[in-house]
């Protein structure tokens, strides 16, 4: 190799960069860890991967580089744009220093004419994530405005699929996939959040890749604002993925000597997509902040009584949640000042003393009797007109001049961008977590903006309240350490791992059915790790759907998170009350497993069938959850394979005795599996359980069944059976 060609490797991944390219360099290799290669190979690779002149086209044609441009003969989308009053449009950016370690890439560029200075961070993680971190610097007299300026990340020739989520409230993370022709597949949120119909990767692969096989790469953007993801296919054969801010008019100007920087960007990529997205769980898993201790069974109090903040009632639901073994109880909306429905209150962030005539004390001291952590609920960002911080400080409200946005949920957006706003809304939470024993903030976000700019200026706004919202989370953790935060966006509009880099959860959807929750929780999981997804079981007729379930499916959909229960418990019969009890019970003794193990999810062929499950870090145990979400195709609904295991172990499946479906004429699915072996343990290696598997036991639709693998210690078999 020689000191043109650069080969980083790590956590399983490759990238091999030519830095000869014109311009800046480029990635002429992305995936699967290549292992030591001969430098003259590696060499080769870079020759070969430069791009021809063919008939009918330019000179010098350009690939893709680490930004793209016309200056060096791109023709697709170019990584930036932006202008000087309308000139210096096309900025010839060109390397000046690089800077190789073990693991990272540093690149600078500037182009003198233009007035532009540049620069590109490239690492690979230890989980082998590739991240961009890119920069452009007004090195000019005169202002200049970034209009975007995107991390690329090139494709294999073999992506020809795109699966990305959509949504809205109630049903975020919805897969959609269509095929990547020639052109730019886009998806941008101008939500002011990234939004419930935002995709959280944006994913290319082989055709017809799953969780389980075919290769796939993927891209995200940290960052909480709005956003700009792309695949786009080139008539040069050449495609790639983007991932970046949108900005609006305005946010990226740069006077003399000011830098923008593009949120960091993410790539991954894997045979199949449970293999893709390890690499994020792992990185989350990798951080010093990442909470470690076991996630407390959490009581939140919003379907249980919603606005009816009765101290009487809340004490009678935070005895039966203790004595069921609930670790953490949650006082949702309603508790401040004017606070009596969602039309009013938003912004007083004091207690509402003609509810709570002692202060919240009562409450919480009854909650820490009984052993229990409190966590109480804000939504920092927001105002209602109907409060005295927007009759004080109206300039304060996010707003084109003179006219409000269309309101949300009856509410307006805080400038948290304006210092004074910023002051007053840390001073409040500071003050309550200071005189109350809080050990964790629920952070609500419920409405999208729409026309956010500073009252004062009439500029748009999303940019720069972002890092004020960082700045936000970071200080209040700084000054009460220990303080775990839940974000919140109407459940799960902003999913991101800008915002993740600084809470310990997100409430994944408001909606809590089980039927909605599995599809939720499965593609939210291509980013976001169990132990980071709240997971509720909520009464037997949801709320958001109307849809009635038993107990078994509510439960044993929920228990792959971070478990709790939103349901109004108090006035359960003692038979349902020892039931739930034990699945915090069950959920207790999984936790370590599903909150540190790897998940998985099989493809079956019937999408009635869904089987996930959590394969401990060593491999020696795993916790599967089988369930039917309508009536399958074929009956008996044919094999269930578990992927994920290791080949070579032994297996022990126990299915966990928590079903209770009626089955008609048929065996239940406990008596299936034990009647087949006689009684006897049913054993199969882990090879055998992925390539195989065993006979999907029969369930009736809407139900769900635990499935427990456990490590047998290696016998010869004809011992073991
Ligand atoms: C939306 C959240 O997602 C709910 O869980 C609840 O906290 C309400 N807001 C309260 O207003």
């Amino acid at each position: 190799m020689t000191e043109e060609t650069v080969h980083l490797a790590r956590g399983g991944t490759s990238v091999v960069l030519d830095t000869t390219t014109p311009g800046v360099p480029a990635i002429v290799y992305w995936g699967r860890a290549l292992g030591h290669q001969p430098r003259e190979a590696l060499d080769a690779l870079v020759v070969a991967a430069r791009p021809q002149r063919v008939s009918g086209g330019i000179d010098v044609p350009g690939g893709l580089t680490l930004l793209p441009l016309e200056a060096f003969g791109w023709q697709g989308t170019p990584g930036l744009t932006g202008d000087r009053q309308g000139t210096g449009a096309f900025p010839a950016l060109a390397m000046s220093t690089l800077d190789v370690t073990a693991h990272s890439v540093t690149v600078s560029a500037e182009d003198p004419v233009a007035g532009l200075r540049f620069t590109a961070l490239l690492e690979l993680t230890a989980s082998g994530l590739l991240l961009q971190r890119l920069a452009l610097t007004n090195a000019g007299e005169t202002p200049y405005e970034v209009r975007s300026l995107q991390p690329v990340f090139p494709l294999p020739a073999s992506a020809l699929e795109i699966l990305d989520t959509t949504g809205r409230h109630l049903r975020e993370r919805s897969p959609q996939r269509h095929l990547l022709t020639a052109g730019t597949y886009l998806r941008e949120s101008r939500r002011g959040r990234p939004g419930a119909d935002s995709t959280v990767l944006l994913a290319a692969g082989e055709p017809s890749f799953g969780f389980e096989g075919g290769t796939v790469h993927a891209v995200h953007t940290a960052w909480s604002g709005n956003h700009r993801f792309s695949a786009e296919k080139t008539p040069t054969g050449v495609s790639f993925l983007a991932a970046g801010e949108l900005l609006l008019p305005g946010e990226g100007a740069l006077q003399s000597g000011e830098t923008y920087e593009a949120p960091p960007a993410y790539g991954s990529w894997g045979h199949g997509l449970n293999e893709l997205a390890a690499r994020f769980h792992d990185e989350f898993r990798l951080r010093p902040a990442h909470p470690r201790r076991a996630r407390p069974v959490t009581l939140n109090t919003w379907e249980a009584v919603y606005f009816d903040l009765d101290l009487g009632r809340l004490k009678a639901l935070a005895d039966t949640a203790a004595s069921l073994g609930v670790e953490r109880f949650v006082l949702d909306d309603g508790w401040f000042r004017g606070r009596r429905d969602d039309t009013a209150g938003l912004g007083d962030w004091y207690v509402d003393d003609t509810v709570w005539p002692d202060g919240l004390t009562p409450i919480i001291d009854h909650v820490r009797s009984l052993g229990m952590e409190f966590g109480l609920w804000f939504e920092p960002e927001m105002v209602n007109p109907d409060s005295d911080l927007a009759r004080e400080h109206p300039d304060w409200v996010l707003q084109p001049e003179g006219r409000l946005p269309v309101p949300g949920r009856q509410q307006q957006v805080l400038n948290l961008a304006i210092p004074e706003a910023y002051d007053y809304i840390l001073g409040r939470l500071d003050a309550i977590l200071t005189e109350y024993d809080i050990a964790y903030i629920k952070w609500d976000h419920n409405r999208d903006l729409l026309e956010a700019a500073d009252a004062r200026t009439g500029a748009p706004a999303v940019h720069r309240t972002v890092p004020a919202l960082y700045r936000l989370l970071d200080e209040l953790r700084r000054r009460h350490p220990g303080l775990e935060i839940e974000s919140c966006a109407s459940g799960g509009a902003r999913v991101d791992m800008g915002i993740l880099a600084r809470t310990d959860r997100i409430w994944t959807s408001d909606c809590i059915d089980p039927i909605e929750r599995l599809v939720n929780q499965k593609y939210t999981g291509l980013l976001v790790p169990p132990e980071l997804q709240g997971m509720h079981i909520g009464g037997p007729v949801s709320h958001s759907t109307g849809r009635a379930h038993g107990l078994e499916f509510r439960a044993s959909t929920a228990i792959f998170g971070h478990y709790g229960i939103e349901w109004d418990i108090s006035e359960l019969d003692p038979e349902e009350l020892l039931r739930l009890g034990e699945w915090v019970t069950l959920h207790k003794a999984w936790r370590t497993l599903l909150h540190r193990g790897h998940l998985v999810h099989a493809d079956l062929p019937d999408p009635a069938m869904d089987l996930r499950g959590i394969v401990s870090v060593d491999r020696s145990a795993a916790l599967f959850g089988y369930s039917l979400t309508a009536s399958s195709a074929s009956y008996p609904p044919g094999m269930l394979r578990f992927p994920g295991l290791d080949p070579e172990q032994l297996y022990r499946i126990v299915p966990a005795r928590t079903y209770r479906g009626q089955q008609g004429n048929g065996q239940s699915p406990l008596d299936w599996l034990q009647a087949a072996l006689d009684g006897r343990p049913l054993c199969m290696t882990g090879r055998l359980l992925q390539a195989a598997g065993i006979q999907a036991p029969v369930l009736l639709p809407e139900h769900s069944l635990l499935i427990e693998l456990h490590a047998v210690p290696r016998v010869p078999l004809s011992e073991g059976f």
